[in-house]
């Protein structure tokens, strides 16, 4: 089956309406998102472009249950996160989403073996056994780099150590903001390969957000974003239509 068809058919696991967020500045309001509907399907790798401030880490911190919106709908696999309680939100999080930031975030202190480890046994139920453990480090090719801590790592291999803890509990998204921002062109060749390979192999769904559009073509659609705004809507419009037709 052509894959577009089969992402068409599949569940929706991003379902974004009308999503506005103010943030509140003492007495100044800065409109960071003014009125954003995306949906996403299971095991689609999405890119998100645009400007500098026109909101798309907010719009990946609101999917990610960090922040709460000011208005609109925000459900992810089911959940609606944008209003459930912080207990709820909080185990989501941890269960069920792997960030990627740009920083790598590793603790500098840890071999890059337990910084992946501590992930599984703080947040993980163990749904990927061990097998499943080897099988990501393989993926990631970060076998051999286990014992070595994050200041004895290149950037890219400590960006691939943070996609490994990221994925390490089987997220049901793994939403990646800038991951290939500071790296040069083979480490983030690298980095893309694997989350390419992660999506087509273990049908991983992805949002990643970039501003080189040569990296936001590893993704199998891209979401434009001006202003607080999603620029391409009536691409994503006939998107839904699409799949309606199915
Ligand atoms: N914590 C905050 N408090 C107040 N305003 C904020 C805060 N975080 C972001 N903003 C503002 O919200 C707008 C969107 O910011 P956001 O970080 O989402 O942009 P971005 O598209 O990710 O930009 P960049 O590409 O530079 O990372 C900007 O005008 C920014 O100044
Ligand atoms: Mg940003």
């Amino acid at each position: 089956m052509n894959r577009t068809v089969e992402i068409a058919r599949k569940k929706n696991i991003v379902l974004i309406e009308d999503l506005q967020m103010v943030y509140r500045m003492g007495k100044v309001e800065v409109p960071a998102l003014r009125g954003v509907d995306i949906t996403v399907k299971e095991g689609e790798f999405v890119a998100i472009m645009g400007p500098s401030g026109c909101g798309k880490s907010t719009l990946l911190h609101l999917m990610g249950g960090l922040l709460r919106p000011s208005c609109g709908r925000i459900h992810i696999a089911g959940v609606d996160i944008g209003s459930a309680p912080d207990s709820v939100r909080t185990e989501f999080r941890r269960r069920r989403m792997g960030f990627v930031f740009q920083g790598y975030n590793l603790l500098p202190t840890l071999t890059a073996g337990d910084n992946i480890e501590l992930a599984r046994r703080i947040y993980g139920d163990g749904k990927r056994g061990e097998t499943g453990v080897q099988q990501v480090l393989t993926l990631l090719g970060l076998q051999n780099k286990m014992d070595h801590k994050p200041c004895e790592l290149s950037g890219g291999e400590q960006q691939r150590v943070a996609v490994a803890r990221a994925v390490i509990n089987n997220p049901s998204l793994l939403l990646a903001d800038e991951p290939t921002g500071s790296l040069d062109s083979d480490n983030s060749q690298r980095v893309l390969d694997v989350l390419q390979e992660l999506n087509l192999q273990y049908g991983q769904t992805i949002i990643m957000i970039t501003h080189d559009s040569e990296v936001a073509s590893t993704a199998s659609r891209i979401i434009e974003m001006r202003d607080g705004r999603v620029l391409n809507r009536v691409q994503n419009l006939y998107y839904a239509m699409e799949e309606k037709r199915l």
